[in-house]
């Protein structure tokens, strides 16, 4: 009996999922499947035995013969599909975290969404704390031509060049696009943009925690293939809790604190070193 109900749950937890591919449900994830189903983000699977043995940084530039992001820039029906895709992702989390970790965010006065798409993240955040500033930094041609409100503003830039300031930066789905050598470029500009620990400056990385301990083998099985998936499309990875830690010990930042949110996903909360008085 005790069998049977624990299938019947399952059955049930399957079918209350199936529902996250509708296109009407409030947090569908259909556009994330539509973009990751569309041929230019197809075409790139095909092309790894030929990235195999060319010199290419990945099979989506052996495919398309540009970055992604390069990609987005000029195809503005990519760009759409794409900031789509991670609309609803954020759509997802963002219900998650303002519902069971709001805390997150409590006692922040500013807070800049670096790689922030088109500010789903920040909007509902500027939306729940209305006295937090809240910007969304991006490349030009995904926040041209979008409007802020009262707490919420766009600022087109490069995060290689530099990061607009604020007491805390947030990270969400932007280090597992990119190698070790490219996090720490970013993680830098980052913290040249907030203050000191002491000051209240922290970095707040949303991204996927690699652990084979605590989830089954599916669970394991869908890491690995984000994994995979963030070498096809961009030259990322996923990693786990001794990678991040270095990265964030060689970018200079002294500790960090995980807690997870949804399924894969953790919150990091990154701090910068401790001035020291000279
Ligand atoms: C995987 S998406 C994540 C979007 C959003 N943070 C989310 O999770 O919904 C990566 C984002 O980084 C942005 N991006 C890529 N290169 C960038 C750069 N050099 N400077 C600023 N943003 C960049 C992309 O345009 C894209 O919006």
């Amino acid at each position: 009996m005790l069998a049977f109900l624990l299938k019947e749950k399952k059955v049930i937890y399957l079918l209350q999922l199936r529902r996250l591919l509708l296109k009407n449900e409030p947090l569908s994830l259909a556009p994330f499947v539509q973009a990751q189903l569309d041929p230019i983000l197809m075409d790139p699977w095909h092309s790894l035995g030929e990235w195999f043995a060319n010199g290419d940084s990945t099979p989506f530039a052996t495919a398309h013969g540009k970055h992604l992001f390069e990609y987005a820039g000029d195809d503005p029906r990519l760009n759409h599909l794409f900031n789509e895709a991670m609309e609803s992702d954020a759509r997802l989390i963002m219900s998650v975290l303002i519902k069971n970790g709001k805390r997150v965010f409590e006692g922040l006065t500013s807070l800049v969404d670096v790689g922030g798409g088109i500010g789903t993240v920040a909007k509902a955040t500027s939306n729940a704390f209305l006295e937090l500033k809240c910007s969304v930094f991006d490349l030009p041609h995904v926040v041209e031509g979008l409007e802020g409100g009262n707490n919420l503003s766009y600022i087109a830039g490069d995060m290689f060049k530099s990061v607009p300031s604020a007491d805390t930066i947030l990270l969400k789905w932007i280090l597992h696009d990119w190698s070790d050598k490219d996090c720490a470029k970013i993680l830098k500009k980052c913290k040249e943009a907030i203050p000191s620990k002491e000051n209240g400056g922290k970095v707040i990385v949303i991204d996927t925690v690699i652990d084979n301990q605590k989830g089954d083998d599916k669970s394991f099985e869908t890491q690995l293939f984000l994994d995979v998936l963030m070498m096809v499309h961009v030259s990322g990875k996923e990693r786990n809790e001794q990678e991040w830690a270095k990265l964030f010990s060689d970018a200079g930042f002294s500790d960090y604190k995980i807690s997870p949110i949804l399924g894969l996903r953790s919150v990091i909360k990154v701090y910068p070193y401790i001035e020291l008085v000279k």
